[in-house]
């Protein structure tokens, strides 16, 4: 393996190395990079090839998988090879449903709030979950809330836990949320405040090999996240992780993207609003399967 100084160029990404990759992101993030991914596998590994001097892929792909320090660079190489594309509010009728239909059902019947926003990115997925609580709590629910956000990626629950935001992310983030739940910083750059953070803890998570966070949670976040995964991941997710650690009369929300429709058989759509939310199914006995 060469090390030399930092090189200008570097010779692309062969289909062999490219296919070794691939065969790599898959057993360690369950993550299905299609064959037509090379230029956008190369251009995100660039970074980590200049970073640590090697002079050609073929050469961080050995790093990678042949030498002791590759299991130290497992998290940057999983950082620079994940899309974390999030803003807040994102997907508004989901946010919709859950202000007029959800949450005002789960009110009647809970006094603590369990919430898991898996594969949550740069946190704005499970700051606007907080906002929507809040908003919707206001004069007529005093319980408690739990967010467990989670992330495969160091990198985006270290942004996470930050909270600061600026330009396109806040873009549908009304002027008066951002008035009641966000401190300026500056720079138009905003912090989210305190009231908005209370309850939320983050997690760095691989959502295919370590165990839930927590159990009988009332509503699991999982969006954007699957699109990237083949079916059998999919179902083993969903009917092992997911199944288990929901509350029988739990909602799961999957990204607008995504269906469950012949991969789950312990989820069925819930039917509101035409919006991807999945209940569990229950046995005819009204136990969980
Ligand atoms: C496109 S973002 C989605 C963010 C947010 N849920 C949303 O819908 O806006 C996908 C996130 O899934 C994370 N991810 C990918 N594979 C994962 C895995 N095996 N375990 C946990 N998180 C994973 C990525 O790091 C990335 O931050």
């Amino acid at each position: 393996m060469k090390r030399g100084l930092p090189l200008i160029s570097i010779p692309s990404l062969s289909e062999k190395t490219f296919n070794g990759f691939r065969e790599f992101i898959y057993q360690k993030t369950g993550i299905n990079m299609r064959e037509s991914k090379n230029v956008l596998v190369s251009n995100r590994l660039r970074k980590r090839v200049f970073a640590l001097n090697l002079s050609s892929y073929e050469d961080y792909y050995l790093y990678l998988t042949e030498t002791k320090e590759g299991k130290k660079e497992l998290p940057y190489f999983i950082d620079a090879i994940s899309t974390n594309e999030t803003y807040f509010f994102r997907g508004d009728n989901q946010f919709d449903v859950l202000q007029r239909v959800i949450l005002p059902e789960l009110f009647k019947k809970k006094s603590k709030l369990r919430v898991w926003s898996a594969g949550a990115s740069t946190g704005e997925e499970p700051y606007s979950i907080s906002i929507i609580i809040h908003e919707t709590a206001r004069g007529r629910w005093s319980g408690d809330v739990e967010i467990i956000a989670t992330d495969i990626s160091n990198e985006v629950i270290e942004k996470a836990r930050e909270g600061v935001y600026g330009g396109r992310t806040l873009r549908f983030v009304p002027r008066e949320i951002r008035g009641r739940y966000f401190e300026s910083v500056g720079n138009e750059s905003y912090r989210v405040g305190e009231k908005a953070r209370k309850g939320i803890s983050f997690r760095t998570h691989n959502l295919l090999v370590d165990n839930p966070p927590g159990k009988s949670f009332d509503i699991i976040f999982c969006r954007n996240v699957m699109i990237y995964f083949d079916k059998p991941t999919q179902r083993h997710l969903v009917d092992g992780n997911f199944a288990s650690s929901i509350a029988p009369d739990g909602y799961l929300f999957i990204g607008h993207a995504e269906s469950l429709m012949g991969t789950s058989k312990k989820f069925r759509y819930a039917q509101i609003l035409k919006t991807p939310i999945y209940t569990r199914v229950k046995t005819r006995h009204g136990e969980e399967e």
